[in-house]
């Protein structure tokens, strides 16, 4: 799956360090602002504008997309993942992969989506190299699905996206559960059975402050804490080591080898002290942290071309101090910031 190549060679003069001491190793790219749901803790639906045509006229084109992360990459990127919105919303989203696939150090690429119009375009991305797919899933309940979606979504679209991406050769997929008190938390032991004793790794997050329009509350976050015991109440647990340094999901294997689920506690246990993702909006900003309120432009950089992507990217990453959730208790939490659907999770 690696690329063929000396990782010394692309290794930055100087890596690039923030101020509070983090390096740069991973990058999520969204290519779209926009999603056909309307997930009421993401996207509601009173509260987000349609898509607009300055919305489409601004987004960065696919060579300037892979300007950038060649420019990240040579900054010390490895891991790069594609996000929205719903990212396979954008138009030939295969053609992106396969110029970012065939970049010497992206050892990982992965991709976050709904998976409601995966079914048709499964086999397409595995084609262009795509390593990775992540699948956003809250509920296997049709009616509770359908909620979650803000009225849009059906669940079995998003079964035989699954189907048709297992058939083409996505062995273990990871799904993200986001789990609202009240909302979802009934479905929290019908998807740990549902993945149970398959490839496939369920991940259940707590629900986050994120963007300023989804009614966060406190009394809403289920605690990893409780979603663990009640899941080893009835399926015994045991904690795993992290597949590499500052994975947001802590481990767990189920006792009886049938395979293995996390938690990303970012409310309960932040996890900002090892934080190394930058984001790029779709249309050409850099945000240092999901929780940021504004963006830093690369559009000019992006346009000046040669050395100058390298340069901004280390100003920006330089600059850097963000630390939202380490900070969230002491009442950091209403000032404005961007939106999830804007930078895809
Ligand atoms: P892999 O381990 O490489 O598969 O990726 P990942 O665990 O980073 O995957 P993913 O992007 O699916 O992250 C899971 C969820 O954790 C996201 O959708 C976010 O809700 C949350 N998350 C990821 N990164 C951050 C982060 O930097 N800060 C916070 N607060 N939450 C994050
Ligand atoms: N809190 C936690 N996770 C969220 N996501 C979207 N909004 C939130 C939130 N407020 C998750 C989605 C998806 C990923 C892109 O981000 O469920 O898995
Ligand atoms: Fe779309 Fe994902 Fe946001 Fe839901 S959480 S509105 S599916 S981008
Ligand atoms: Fe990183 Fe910001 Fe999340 Fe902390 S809150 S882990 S700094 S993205």
């Amino acid at each position: 799956m690696k690329s063929a190549v000396d990782p010394g060679m692309l290794q930055p003069a100087t890596p690039p360090v923030d101020r509070l001491g983090r390096g740069l190793r991973d990058l999520r790219v969204s290519v779209i602002e926009t999603c056909n749901y309307r997930c009421p803790y993401c996207m509601p639906e009173d509260s987000t504008p349609p898509e607009s045509a300055l919305d489409r006229a601004r987004r960065l084109d696919f060579a300037q997309i892979e300007s950038v992360v060649r420019g990240f990459v040579r900054m010390g990127v490895r891991k790069v993942r594609l996000t929205g919105g719903e990212p396979l919303l954008r138009k030939d989203l295969p053609l992106l992969v396969s110029r970012l696939a065939a970049i010497p150090g992206v050892e990982d690429l992965a991709l976050t989506t709904n998976a409601s119009l995966l079914a048709g375009k499964a086999q397409a991305l595995r084609d262009a190299g795509l390593h990775r797919l992540t699948i956003s899933l809250d509920a296997l309940d049709p009616e509770i699905f359908r909620q979650l979606s803000g009225g849009r979504g059906d669940v079995a679209d998003v079964l035989a996206g699954i189907a048709a991406a297992e058939a083409a050769g996505f062995s273990s997929i990871k799904f993200n559960t986001v789990v609202q008190r009240g909302v979802n938390e009934g479905e929290v032991l019908r998807l740990v059975d549902h993945f149970r004793g398959t490839p496939h790794v369920l991940r259940f997050i707590e629900f986050m402050d994120v963007g300023t329009c989804n009614g966060w509350q406190p009394q809403a976050v289920v605690s990893s804490r409780e979603l663990h015991d009640s899941i080893h109440a009835r399926w015994p647990l045991r904690p795993l080591q992290p597949g590499y340094r500052g994975e947001v999901a802590a481990r767990h294997a189920f006792l009886d080898g049938q395979g293995e689920v996390g938690f990303v506690s970012s409310v309960s246990e932040p996890f900002c002290g090892d934080c190394q993702r930058a984001r790029l909006s779709a249309d050409g900003q850099v945000f240092t942290c999901l929780f940021a309120a504004k963006g830093s432009d690369l559009r000019p950089a992006i346009e000046l071309g040669g050395t100058a992507i390298e340069a901004r990217i280390a100003e920006i990453w330089g600059q850097r101090a963000d630390r939202y959730s380490e900070l969230r208790d002491a009442g950091r939490r209403d000032s404005k910031k961007i939106e999830m659907f804007f930078i895809g999770g």
